[in-house]
């Protein structure tokens, strides 16, 4: 039921508190909208590094220029990451990030390798990304089957059925489209790289950008398109690779892990190109796998918690502590944003359960220490 309004609020206060309501509202979408803004600059950051980096071995091979205009477009991007960098609000990083922003120019205009540019440019984007933080990864698995279905509508005409850039519109097109099954080139990107290029566009070409588009459909075109590269092959040998236990499982521990993954940097943390190849292969077609490895952390968050309440009885709150963090650190929070995004009301119970059990170890007793373990272990369950 709803109640009346004492008449004795005159209209003069109920004016007022609107007003105080809606300077409130105001004041909250500014500051939301401050913050999009420094993060959809940071993304075109990154994606313009990214770029670079992916773009410059057509520019300048052995110290020499092999295509005046890539290379003026090296420099020129070079020179509006610098740019961009000092658009960005002042942050403790952002000296140390333009000292590198003026590397990268210097190392381009000295005709660096295309190792050593991509080298700099990737490492400044990622710790562009960490300054100023922005989401990498897709909110839900994406769903490759609506990837490859919106990909046959919207993007074959230039890319080509498979990706080959033969479509019918192709030829007409100056830059042409890029061939997606370039391995070369595709070893490079992440399916982050990828969403950012659907998202935006590239500027000067016929890649216009895909925005209209529901940002789940651009995950799943990222990620489709991710996989035009790689042969079935690989699929099945990523498949093989894929067990519980084997290394890949820690390079790759949930999907925003994979959402940032190249084929090349997983080469190069698992020190195996092939291996890296044919994950790559395999975890992009089948992104459901990545969410898989949750069961692991919750085992691993578990183990920690048992440990924990055993150093509790046995008088060490030194060791309880850190298993405890432990458990939230290396068991609980790889998964929480699959959870957060799968079962938001679960993942809140366990955040305040882990809370509340770091208290007890604190300064509780060992039975208070004992129960609020139990009720977690609950929560922690597997299914
Ligand atoms: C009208 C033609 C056209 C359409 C339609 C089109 N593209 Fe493109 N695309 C291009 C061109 C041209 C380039 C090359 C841009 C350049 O030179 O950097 C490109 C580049 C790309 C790249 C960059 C690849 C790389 O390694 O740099 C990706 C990824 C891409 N397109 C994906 C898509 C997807 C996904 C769609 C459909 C949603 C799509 N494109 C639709 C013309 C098109």
């Amino acid at each position: 039921m709803m109640t009346r309004a004492p008449l004795s609020m005159s209209l003069n206060s109920r004016w007022l508190s609107l007003l105080v309501l809606l300077v409130g509202l105001a004041m909250a979408t500014f500051a939301q909208a401050t913050e999009t803004d420094t993060q959809t600059k940071a993304k075109q950051l990154w994606q313009l590094l990214d770029y670079l980096a992916v773009d410059y071995g057509g520019a300048v091979r052995d110290g020499k220029v092999i295509s005046a205009s890539e290379y003026a477009e090296m420099q020129e991007f070079a020179l509006t990451a610098q740019r961009q960098l000092d658009e960005l609000p002042a942050s403790a990083a952002q000296g140390s990030l333009q000292q590198r922003a003026a590397q990268l120019r210097a190392a381009v205009a000295a005709k660096a390798e295309a190792v050593a540019i991509a080298q700099l440019a990737h490492g400044l984007a990622d710790d562009v990304q960490k300054a100023y933080p922005f989401v990498m990864a897709p909110a839900v698995l994406p769903d490759l089957q609506r990837g490859a279905v919106l990909y046959q509508q919207q993007c074959s005409a230039c890319h080509g059925a498979g990706g080959h850039a033969d479509g019918p519109s192709a030829a007409a097109l100056q830059p042409p489209p890029t061939d997606l099954t370039d391995r070369e080139r595709a070893a490079q990107r992440t399916p982050f790289a990828l969403h950012q290029i659907i998202t935006n566009g590239v500027e000067g070409t016929a890649m216009s950008s895909f925005a209209a588009l529901p940002e789940a459909d651009r995950w799943a075109l990222a990620f489709f398109v991710g996989t035009l590269a790689y042969s079935d092959a690989d699929k099945a040998a990523g498949a093989k690779r894929w067990q519980p236990g084997s290394p890949a499982r820690q390079a790759i521990v949930d999907l925003a892990a994979l959402t940032q993954s190249s084929q090349q940097s997983l080469a190069q943390r698992l020190g195996d190109a092939d291996v890296a190849r044919e994950l790559t292969a395999y975890l992009r077609a089948n992104p459901a796998q990545v969410e898989a490895a949750p069961q692991e952390r919750t085992a691993i968050a578990r183990t920690r918690l048992e440990q924990s309440v055993e150093a509790v009885r046995t008088g060490d709150r030194a060791a309880a502590r850190k298993l405890a963090l432990s458990a939230y650190l290396d068991g609980f929070e790889p998964v929480e944003p699959a959870l957060a995004a799968r079962d938001h009301a679960l993942f809140e119970k366990i955040e305040a359960g882990m809370m509340a059990y770091r208290a007890h170890v604190q300064s509780g007793s060992l039975e208070q220490v004992q129960a609020s373990a139990q009720q977690l272990l609950a929560l922690l369950e597997p299914g």
